[in-house]
């Protein structure tokens, strides 16, 4: 009966039917922003942990093999959704898969820019974490929300208040303040290293592991820690302008209607993934050669490539159902659950005053952000059709507090 009415209601497109529609996006939005949060801490300490842990056993797993198996599973998982959506009929999954992504090839192509982009980003991810900790990879991370920003700005035409851009620059002295507190961090760490052999990590960790750094050449590739530091925080940087674009493109791309299908998307995008993670790959062939692919490989290490392929679709939906400059402050939210996990679980440094400063003005920023009354004309993808903070129920949106974020 209820369902019914709502039904009608939503039919006759009444004040009834929006509100039912709006709660729906409302939670699937909540729930893959949760999630992201919780998934993008796991990914974070995961990781650094496999780091941790392959260091000790003087192993490393190569980085470009662990991003070409998670992009293979990402696309095995979204052909296996598309085959659910088909009520898993092979021949319709077939059919469906040869109009919507041999058919149209020119907007399958148009995903070849992203899968490029994100591959180089992944495998800057894994060089990021080999040189810095957690927390203040995670920080620094954050200054995507404003690349996204801009490249809202640029490709979108999403408008920001005087408010919203203030947050914005409050977050970058944040992100700011820990760096300095990072780079001195590290600094003052350089002699302790010598002496003790610990890692930029923190002191749990022994080496940078990564194959730009790995542990017998450690000291030939990074001479100091401050080197280190710089390719680290030099990763983050790239990784910014590669999210916040690669990002803003794929929501304009499953916004704008053409192919509005997230599953088709995804599979169109994991395509050109795996051909660039292929040629990813093939520049540590020698090293493939002399120790094989799976070299290196524990548990931790598939635990990350699991958690990687599951963050990037969920990644994807919270670009379709909530935007990409959201999905930025759910994964500042990691930032707490990750520095605490860090301190708590891994022994690292407790953070310093100026570090306490730095995390806080972030998270503030990002709380000003989300309390920010939207700006007149805000949130407009030009050409448009699905609801979200960019929707025909905007109004009501626009008055969005922080609860529309956790
Ligand atoms: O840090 P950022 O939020 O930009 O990371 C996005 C992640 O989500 C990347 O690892 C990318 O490969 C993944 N992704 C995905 N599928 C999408 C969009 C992003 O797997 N449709």
């Amino acid at each position: 009966m209820i369902g019914q009415e709502k039904k009608t209601a939503w039919n006759n497109g009444g004040p009834e039917g929006k509100r039912w529609l709006q709660q729906r996006i409302f939670s699937i939005k909540t729930l893959s922003l949760v999630v992201l949060a919780v998934q993008t801490s796991t990914m974070v300490l995961l990781l650094r942990y496999s780091r941790t842990s392959s260091a000790e056993n003087h192993q490393q797993y190569i980085i470009t093999t662990a991003v070409l198996l998670s992009e293979i599973l990402k696309l095995t998982l979204s052909l296996g959704f598309l085959h659910i959506e088909t009520g898993k009929v092979a021949k319709v999954t077939f059919d469906r898969l040869y109009r919507d992504v041999v058919l149209n090839f020119w907007e399958t192509l148009k995903l070849a820019i992203p899968a490029c982009l994100y591959v180089v980003q992944n495998n800057l991810l894994f060089i990021a974490l080999s040189n810095l900790d957690a927390a203040t990879y995670q920080v620094t991370y954050q200054l995507k929300i404003l690349t996204t920003a801009i490249f809202s700005w640029v490709i979108l035409g999403k408008r920001l208040t005087p408010l919203h851009w203030l947050s914005l620059c409050f977050l970058m002295l944040g992100v700011s303040l820990v760096q300095v507190e990072s780079s001195t961090w590290n600094d003052n760490n350089s002699s302790i290293k010598a002496s003790e052999a610990k890692g930029p990590l923190g002191d749990s960790d022994p080496l940078p592991d990564s194959e730009d750094a790995p542990p017998p050449d450690v000291n030939e590739a990074h001479p100091n820690t401050e080197v280190s530091w710089l390719l680290g925080i030099f990763a983050v940087f790239v990784s910014c302008i590669s999210s916040g674009f690669s990002g803003v493109y794929f929501e304009r791309l499953v916004k704008k209607g053409t192919q509005p299908s997230l599953v088709i998307r995804n599979i169109q995008l994991g395509l050109f993934s795996i051909v660039f993670a292929v040629i990813a790959v093939s520049s540590d062939w020698s090293s493939i050669k002399e120790g094989g692919f799976f070299q290196g490989y524990t548990l931790t290490t598939w635990g990350v490539v699991l958690i990687q392929a599951f963050g990037g679709l969920i990644v994807s939906v919270t670009m379709k159902y909530a935007d990409n400059i959201l999905k930025g402050f759910a994964t500042s939210l990691s930032i707490v659950m990750c520095t605490l996990v860090s301190w708590l679980v891994f022994g690292d440094a407790a953070p310093s005053t100026q570090f306490i400063i730095g995390t806080t003005i972030v998270i503030s920023s990002t709380v000003l952000y989300g309390f920010a009354p939207q700006a007149t004309a805000a949130s407009q993808i030009r050409g448009s059709h699905v609801p979200s903070t960019d929707s025909p129920h905007k109004v009501q949106l626009r008055k969005r507090s922080m609860s529309d974020i956790v």
